[in-house]
């Protein structure tokens, strides 16, 4: 089983978004049995809540139910994790350090990406914008980046392991 886990920083708006549209994407490729995901914040203000309605709403506009209860990124998600994929750069860094702090071996070359690392339509920064602060305009923005982003993300991890996938 591939696992996969989708990092922002409160873990109730982007990170739940991609998660959900992930599992969305692998149950509609037939990949249950093949592939997993999660979502965690690397702050631990929202621990046990639900997504921000925004995020809910926006989800649900496009058939996704958002069930996710909000967690703090731990030291074991960085061993139990085979792709570690974050939102933005203070993400990143974030994980990074982590890393660092509970002595785990540089985790940039092998499984902690930025999302928009495989967003075919990535213009100047790589980053997922945080919406918490914005309006509904920006989340789904934030739905449309993580729909396509995690499409393409999906088809490489297809492609990498060559595995059969219903056609969409
Ligand atoms: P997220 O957005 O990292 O996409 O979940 C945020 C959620 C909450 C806060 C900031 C960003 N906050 O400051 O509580």
């Amino acid at each position: 089983m591939v696992k996969v886990l989708f990092v922002c920083l409160g873990n109730i708006c982007r990170s739940p978004i991609a998660e959900g549209v992930f599992k969305d994407l692998i149950q509609k490729n037939g990949l249950e049995d093949k592939i997993s995901c999660d979502s965690a914040g690397t702050a631990g203000w929202h621990e046990g809540q639900l997504p921000d309605r925004r995020a809910i709403k926006i989800a649900l506009d496009h058939g996704i139910a958002l069930a996710h209860k909000g967690r703090e990124i731990t030291a074991a998600d960085l061993d139990t994790f085979d792709h570690i994929v974050v939102m933005d750069e203070s993400n990143f860094k974030d994980v990074y350090e982590l890393y660092y702090k509970t002595k785990h071996s540089n985790p940039a070359a092998e499984k902690l990406f930025l999302l928009r690392d495989y967003d075919p339509n990535v213009r100047g920064i790589k980053e997922v914008p945080d919406p918490y602060y914005g309006s509904e305009l920006d989340f789904e923005e934030v739905f449309h980046i993580v729909q396509r982003s995690n499409e393409a993300l999906l088809n490489s991890l297809i492609e990498k392991h060559g595995w059969q996938h219903q056609a969409q």
